[in-house]
């Protein structure tokens, strides 16, 4: 159990709930959707109490969650990134232990990626980690079809353009290689949808496996697949740092 100070301004109480980033949130509180104690506030600085005082957005209560959970998952293939499929296909809340609150993926694998999904309830940190602007690192092993030649992974590095835009320079190196198929390491600190598919697809190859090995430094390694782990308190406090939440 984390001990908190009750008293904090209302954006980064907003932030830490979930409900938006600081920014955001002081946008919600000038367009006056914001009350405390019944009452609408519009000026920006106000604090508050989280333990006394009542905080609704659009007529909705607030609450902090009582513990901050951060777990990582090393992801199969064959699981969805949403909390609840209609359809009723397996997801990565399958996975999970039961919690005593809810958390959130941090970010999104798709479903035939396999490897490192972080989940959270703190809803600040989850929006800075998956924010362009932290440029946070992940490291992928893709697998593909054919021999991918040194000037593809120049390419890859300086970037190969998708959907229109260019994609950020990358690192990019060889772990294996043969005529019939190549095993690369590609690390991207960008998180457009798709991107690593993306990128082998726009110079000619197929992507037969893809797996995440880590994510701003944390790895997956020793985590058997299907299976999760709490992150360390030591992990938690450098997501925290590099994303400029370090008290
Ligand atoms: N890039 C992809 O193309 N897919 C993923 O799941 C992650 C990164």
């Amino acid at each position: 159990m984390v001990w908190r100070i009750a008293i904090l301004r209302l954006n980064k109480f907003l932030a830490q709930a979930g409900v938006a980033s600081r920014r955001e949130a002081d946008r919600l509180i000038q367009d006056g959707r914001v009350k405390i104690n019944g009452r609408v506030v519009t000026e920006l600085g106000v604090k508050i109490d989280e333990f006394r005082d009542r905080i609704e957005v659009d007529h909705h209560p607030v609450k902090l969650p009582s513990e901050q959970i951060y777990l990582l998952l090393n992801k199969p293939a064959g699981y969805i990134v949403t909390l609840d499929d209609p359809q009723g296909r397996k997801t990565v809340m399958d996975l999970l232990p039961r919690l005593p609150v809810r958390v959130f993926p941090v970010g999104r694998l798709d479903a035939e990626t396999e490897g490192l999904l972080l989940f959270t309830n703190d809803g600040e940190l989850a929006h800075r980690l998956i924010h362009p602007r932290y440029e946070i690192k992940k490291l992928y092993e893709v697998r593909v079809k054919g021999f991918v030649e040194d000037k593809d992974l120049d390419r890859l590095q300086k970037g190969v353009f998708i959907d229109g835009r260019k994609s950020a320079p990358a690192r990019a190196r060889i772990i294996y290689r043969n005529r019939e198929k190549s095993l690369i390491s590609l690390e991207i600190h960008e998180g457009r949808k798709h991107e690593v598919r993306k990128m082998l697809s726009a110079l000619g190859f197929e992507v037969k496996k893809l797996r995440r090995v880590s994510f701003a430094g944390i790895t997956v390694k020793g985590l058997r697949r299907g299976f999760w782990r709490r992150l360390k308190p030591e992990e938690v406090a450098r997501l925290r740092k590099m994303t400029g939440l370090a008290d």
